[in-house]
């Protein structure tokens, strides 16, 4: 059964938790512009055995806050979700491309409450001024042209071209979660990634144990460019799922969940 809590962050701002599930805690941090559901198939699958949590980050699906914020502002949201549900245990994150950004923030200013580290189809490299700009050029679209017009480029690129039964069932979600998300939420995000801090040079002082995952058919961050970064990393396994975009946990949830609960009962530290 999954259950629904909100809590309050610093600022006032209010955070909406998805529980479900008894066990270690496995925190899972959804990509940009989406919200929690993208993991649905994770709260469903894995909370037999683990007590599987995943918020809506600030101004994503329920969860308010459309101030400007910086991806340490997410990591330290995280830090108060784990004080709130685990108390003093270690946790394992795991991040999907901006949540993946967000991970890798938690680990610096976190580290310690961490007994393992899941990285999904994401980058530990900043962006060049190319990226930088279209960024901002989003943020500032957005506020004139709403979500979905603003946003609605991206979804051919989040989706592996194969038809897997099930696939239209995705597409359909992910257009649901672009139309939700508020254009100010989707500025606030923008710019939050577009100052974010490059990781590459600090991937091997990762000493935790690691999971990297990608899919083959990733266009945004490719398997190539995911195997260079992920061998920096002192202890890190990488999977590569077949079938797969950008979006494993909702393409190929089985093939994801295997993965990340092998992570969870063999290398995790907890
Ligand atoms: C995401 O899926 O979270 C985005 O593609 C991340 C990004 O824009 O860098």
């Amino acid at each position: 059964m999954i259950h629904k809590l909100t809590i309050a962050t610093r600022g006032g701002n209010m955070m909406q938790v998805a529980s479900a599930g008894n066990g270690p805690v496995l925190l899972l941090v959804h990509g940009f512009p989406l919200d929690h559901t993208m993991w649905n198939a994770q709260l469903a699958g894995l909370s037999d055995r683990f007590h599987v949590l995943a918020p809506d980050m600030r101004g994503f699906g329920v969860s308010t806050n459309f101030d400007a914020y910086s991806i340490a502002d997410l990591a330290d949201d995280l830090e108060h979700v784990r004080y709130h549900f685990a108390n003093q245990k270690q946790i394992v994150v795991c991040g999907l491309s901006m949540g993946g950004y967000v991970a890798l923030e938690y680990w610096r200013r976190h580290g310690k409450n961490l007994a393992g580290l899941i990285l999904a189809d994401t980058k530990p490299q900043a962006d060049d001024e190319n990226v930088v700009a279209a960024r901002l050029e989003m943020a500032q679209r957005v506020v004139e042209v709403g979500s979905w017009e603003a946003t609605r480029g991206m979804l051919p690129r989040l989706l592996s071209t194969c038809r897997a039964t099930g696939c239209d069932t995705v597409t359909a979600d992910l257009a649901r979660m672009l139309r939700r998300a508020q254009p100010k939420a989707v500025a606030a995000g923008q710019q939050a990634m577009a100052d974010r801090a490059a990781f590459d040079a600090m991937l091997k002082d990762i000493q935790i144990p690691t999971q990297v995952i990608c899919g083959t058919h990733d266009a945004i961050c490719t398997p190539e460019h995911t195997r260079e970064w992920a061998c920096k990393i002192a202890n890190a396994q990488l999977d590569i799922i077949e079938n797969a975009g950008h979006m494993p946990p909702m393409e190929t949830p089985s093939a994801f969940n295997q993965v990340v609960a092998r992570f969870l009962t063999t290398d995790a530290s907890y």
